[in-house]
């Protein structure tokens, strides 16, 4: 790349300007480019960047330039590379004005921490009539109830800011993030120190806001609601009835930021069974079970199916998913699907990667995989051996 300084003053916009600094913006597809002209005896801190690494580009003057502990002598012709998340600083050491070029990927919400959405409003008629009057997403699944798992799986992944898309019937999932006092005298009275200490915890896992979807129109809807809450940047989406082991969207989190694009988690099923899911047509193979998405098809029959690859509850999303969201056309079973707003992403050009997610997906809406997510569970507790006998004793298949 040809930098020009005076070319890119005359077509940048000027963003700052005070007695130390004149900055000058140029947008150029996914790029910026960032002219400073620093005064003699100035200096200029750069913002951490969580995400992307800049790249400073000297052009005139003298000074010096510190990247984390590190500090080096700056003059025109010099390039450093800032890796992300690392402080940094340039400093006019010189009698003249120091001129530097910083190039840096601009992206949407860049910089920024990424914030999770868990919707948990569907009715979860599956499981009817455990859950006429109790959130399937406080089942219990061995000894915590699922929704809790998927909790921690964000916190593991260091998001902290989480929104639980909730409905009528599920305030037992408020109530059980939220401080109980009563409960906690209770247990302090009684001498019960761990799960005092247990049920503290849990109720100071994470931030967690709520919000309601009115009525259940379908997950595309459900995640419809978090648009003010995401704002203008990259989200995960969890389903709050879907337990992975090991926990997967930490991986998504790594796979999002090497390719600056949306990920979308997926895993073979069977071919009778295509028509459940969000099925995947792949692109081309990107390493490690990933690959470019050309389409994603709600529900489709085994004729229509492009894959047996499934969606399968773990998403990173870019904030541009809310427009076809809020255009509300319906899709299959009359419900306003995110994958029909996935594959309209796709339609107009937006990256969508698939990662083929080699651990355990148990769906805990469906009773077979809530009987084997308990199963494994307790095979992973103290009570391994006692299941494993009692297992044992039942004689399966003899
Ligand atoms: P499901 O496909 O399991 O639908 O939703 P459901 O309605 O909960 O369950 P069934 O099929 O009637 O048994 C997947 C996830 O999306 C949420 C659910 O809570 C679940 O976490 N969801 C679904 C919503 O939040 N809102 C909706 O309108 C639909």
């Amino acid at each position: 790349m040809h930098f020009n300084a005076e070319e890119l003053e005359k077509k940048g916009k000027l963003v700052k300007k005070d007695d130390r600094y004149e900055v000058y913006d140029v947008e150029m597809s996914n790029l910026v480019l960032s002219l400073t002209k620093l005064f003699p005896g100035k200096a200029t801190s750069g913002h951490y960047h969580e995400e992307s690494e800049e790249v400073y580009h000297f052009l005139s003057g003298r000074g010096r330039i510190k990247l984390g502990d590190k500090e080096y002598e700056a003059k025109a012709g010099d390039i450093f590379t800032v890796p992300k998340d690392t402080f940094h600083q340039v400093i006019n050491t010189g009698e003249e004005v120091l001129k530097f070029i910083a190039v840096f990927e601009k992206y949407e919400g860049r910089g920024a921490k990424l914030k999770a959405i868990i919707p948990a409003a569907g009715h979860g008629t599956r499981f009817l009539p455990i859950t006429k009057a109790q959130p399937k997403e406080m089942l219990p699944v061995f000894d915590k109830p699922v929704i809790q798992y998927v909790v921690e799986e964000a916190l593991e992944a260091g998001i902290d800011n989480i929104l639980i898309i909730t409905g009528r019937g599920k305030r037992a999932i408020e109530d059980h993030f939220d401080r109980s006092p009563e409960l906690e005298q209770f247990l302090e009275k009684a001498g019960k120190h761990e799960m005092l200490k247990e049920i503290r915890r849990i109720s100071e896992l994470a931030n967690i806001t709520y919000i309601r979807q009115k009525e259940a129109l379908g997950l595309g809807h459900a995640v419809l609601q978090a648009r003010e809450f995401v704002g203008n940047a990259y989200f995960a989406v969890l389903l709050g009835d879907v337990i992975t082991s090991p926990p997967c969207i930490g991986e998504m989190l790594e796979i999002h930021r090497r390719f600056r694009a949306s990920v979308i988690a997926l895993q073979q099923v069977r071919r009778e069974e295509v028509s459940k899911y969000g099925i995947a047509e792949l692109g081309e193979a990107l390493g490690n079970g990933v690959y470019e998405l050309k389409d994603v098809v709600e529900k489709p029959s085994q004729e229509e199916a492009p894959s047996t690859l499934a969606i399968t509850g773990r998403y990173i999303l870019s904030s541009r998913i809310f427009e076809p969201l809020a255009r509300g056309e319906r899709g299959y079973g009359g419900e306003i699907q995110l994958t029909d707003a996935i594959r309209r992403l796709i339609q107009e050009g937006e990256r969508v990667v698939g990662y083929i997610y080699p651990g355990r997906v148990f769906d805990i809406g469906n009773k077979l995989d809530w009987i084997k997510s308990t199963v494994l569970l307790s095979l992973e507790s103290e009570f391994r051996q006692e299941i494993v006998d009692f297992l044992g004793d039942l004689e399966l298949g003899r």
